[in-house]
């Protein structure tokens, strides 16, 4: 199971803690935001809380996985933001550690797994100079199917693949929008299987469909357990009741630190290895869908989210959480740590720096140092909470996603935005179509031309 502990949230038990009559009154402040929810759920806009239980939909990645098996030693995703966060949090969560690294028979035969997540010409060109075409399988991640840099990237591979006279629709699979999108008439003209991305699940929502689900059953992941903790999870993250319901104590806790103790940087910290993408792929979903202007009062909101890891950061951040500006949440994560841990040898007894140790695990004194970073945080008056997982395993991983992803929607009840949408990058790519020379980009290219431009006078 997973559980919440916010003791340390709160004040006055943590003196920068969300106020005790905020959190007395927070059911009421939640009931907005479950109607809220519930009004986006009934208008068929949270397709993600659906997606547990589409059999059909998670029949198309395992029958690809099984159909493809054997075939592929290394699998490599095309994507960018949530067409890519999902699936290496997944990969660094399920699969033994340095996985890409391992021989194919620790890898029980199953692929690498290579993530782009960019467009940088020297990782691409020392990518596709180091895997074996034939023996690769590159997958085409992009909700909207017209992705500047995904197309990109899909445009230099489908190229390198011509080239090496390899046939395209065997060595790629769009996962795309089962309509829109330049990709889905391209998957039809040409029958290179497509996977659908259901119309109604957004990108940074989509890990628990064929994003995530294609990749994860491609290298072994137990995909049905993923599903089921996270269906689990979701009929939890529904209820009415404030204190019933995790993702609701998340959201509400992380929102009322903010507007009402000022913490607008909300930390999460693993403290396990395997976890730590699963803090960048929490970054994406709360910055992308928080950060927002907010069409009541046009005011700017949303708290900065920030990924760290215990204990790496307790050597490198935790300076600045402990005495630095006062306006951090950290939420830390715990694993169990009884099993496969590593017991310290009983060497220089004579050396007190050194003879405490022996005899303990690694993992018992990583855990050691989280509860004393937890307890020297409240000690501090900075407010963290920590989410217990019994296991780190498919089902718990499916929860959490769920967990966070239904978080997400009460806190943007909470502070009035829409967390489903990203006008804020459009800028940008307008301005990127207007340089390129896209067509239908007259309009951004002529707010470009009017941009002051980098001044000699100004440089250094
Ligand atoms: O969450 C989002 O919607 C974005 O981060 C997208 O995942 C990202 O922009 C990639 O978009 P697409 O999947 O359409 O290529």
């Amino acid at each position: 199971m997973i559980h919440i502990d916010y003791t340390n949230m709160l004040a006055p038990t943590v003196s920068g803690g969300v106020p005790h009559a905020d959190w007395a009154d927070a059911d009421r402040l939640f009931a907005g935001a479950h109607a809220e929810f519930e009004k986006r759920r009934a208008a068929g806009e949270l397709g993600f809380l659906d997606l547990p239980c589409d059999a059909a939909l998670h029949k198309q990645s395992t029958d690809y996985a099984a159909r493809t098996r054997g075939k592929f030693d290394d699998v490599v995703i095309l994507g960018i933001g949530g067409s890519a966060l999902g699936p290496i949090a997944l990969r660094t969560a399920l699969r033994k550690p340095y996985w890409n690294m391992l021989g194919a028979g620790d890898r029980d035969m199953r692929p690498r797994l290579q993530v782009l997540d960019n467009l940088d010409p020297v990782t691409i060109s020392a990518l596709l100079a180091q895997v074996k075409l034939e023996r690769t399988l590159f997958v085409v991640t992009s909700k909207s199917g017209g992705t500047a840099e995904t197309m990109a990237q899909y445009l230099v591979v489908r190229e390198t693949l011509a080239n090496a006279r390899l046939a395209i629709a065997d060595h790629i699979v769009f996962v795309t929008d089962p309509k829109k999108g330049a990709l889905r008439p391209v998957a039809n003209a040409e029958k290179i299987p497509a996977l659908d991305i259901p119309a109604n699940v957004g990108g940074r929502f989509s890990v628990l469909c064929p994003v995530g689900v294609l990749p994860a059953a491609l290298v072994g992941i137990d995909t049905a357990a993923l599903l089921k903790g996270a269906g689990d999870m979701g009929a939890l993250c529904v209820k009415p009741s404030l204190r019933e319901n995790p993702a609701a104590v998340f959201g509400t806790l992380q929102y009322l630190a903010d507007v009402k103790a000022g913490k607008h940087v909300h930390v999460m910290m693993p403290y396990s290895d395997a976890l730590r993408d699963m803090a960048a792929w929490f970054v994406q979903l709360w910055a992308e869908s928080l950060g927002k202007i907010r069409p009541g009062d046009k005011k700017s909101v949303g708290p900065t989210p920030l990924a760290s890891l215990g204990a790496t950061d307790q050597h490198s951040q935790v300076q600045l959480f402990m005495e630095g500006s006062a306006d951090k949440t950290i939420s830390l994560i715990s694993v169990p740590r009884n099993k496969g841990d590593v017991t310290i040898p009983k060497l220089h007894q004579d050396t007190p720096e050194l003879a405490y140790l022996g005899g303990h695990g690694l993992g018992e004194v990583l855990d050691v140092e989280r509860r004393a970073t937890a307890g020297a945080l409240a000690r501090r008056g900075r407010p963290n909470m920590t989410i217990h997982l019994d296991a780190v395993d498919p089902w718990h991983v499916g929860a959490l996603m769920m967990l966070l992803e239904a978080a997400t929607i009460y806190a943007g009840a909470l502070y009035g935005v829409n967390p489903l949408d990203q006008p804020g990058v459009e800028l940008g790519k307008n301005f990127t179509y207007a340089i390129m020379g896209r067509p239908g980009s007259d309009a951004a290219k002529a707010e470009w031309d009017q941009l002051p431009k980098p001044d000699a006078k100004y440089r250094v």
